[in-house]
């Protein structure tokens, strides 16, 4: 029914589901905390695909940009706010998904997975997470060196390195994911 419980070897949540303990409450509590997690990764999964394009929008428009010398205008900030935004709304739901509804689930629903040993685990546990963190921090910085800037094509030049960076960050980090 839910991805989690298919043993996907490329899979954080490749787990051993158990009996549901605790009476009628714990059953409710774990059906509940199923319902959000499936939810909130359904979320995460659209998000993605707003990011990767708010990223490539705003990858394209810099490089037009620099190409055209036109000015660093509202809708090139607007998109690369859009993108940063999408970062954020990644790393609060990951963020949930992993520390609170997966750990609540761990115990009462599912084995607690062995995440040190096992590879694929370990992808989703700590190399996306610290791949995303990393890609929203420089879309942050990126941000913060465009409004220091001073002139269009320096604008320009810090939109396409920084968001470019973080870019191929997440490219990288799908990729990863795909081929394992
Ligand atoms: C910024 C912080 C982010 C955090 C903390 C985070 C966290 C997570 C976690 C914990 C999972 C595994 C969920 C599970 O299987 O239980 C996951 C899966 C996933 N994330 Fe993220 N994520 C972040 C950003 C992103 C971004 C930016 C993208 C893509 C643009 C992305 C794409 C995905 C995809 C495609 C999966 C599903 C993989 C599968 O089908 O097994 N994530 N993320």
């Amino acid at each position: 029914m839910f991805r989690s419980y298919q043993g996907n070897d490329n899979n954080i949540a490749k787990l051993e589901i158990k009996e549901p303990s605790g009476g009628k409450t714990g059953g409710f509590f774990i059906f509940t905390a199923v319902m959000i997690y499936s939810f909130a990764f359904k979320i995460h999964i659209v998000i993605s695909t707003i990011t990767l394009l708010a990223g490539i929008a705003t990858i394209a428009m810099s490089v037009q940009g620099l190409i055209s010398k036109r000015e660093y205008g509202r809708g090139d900030s607007g998109i690369s706010i859009a993108f940063n935004v999408a970062l954020y709304f990644q790393l609060i739901l990951g963020s949930l998904i992993y520390y609170l509804l997966r750990t609540s689930l761990e115990g009462p629903m599912w084995e607690v997975p062995d995440t040190q040993n096992d590879a694929s685990l370990r992808f989703w546990a700590i190399e996306h997470i610290a791949l995303m963190i990393f890609a929203l921090f420089l879309t942050q910085l990126g941000r913060a060196f465009i409004k220091k800037s001073k002139g269009t094509f320096r604008k320009f030049r810090a939109s396409l390195f920084y968001f470019g960076a973080s870019l191929l960050l997440i490219l990288f980090s799908m990729t990863m994911a795909l081929t394992r």
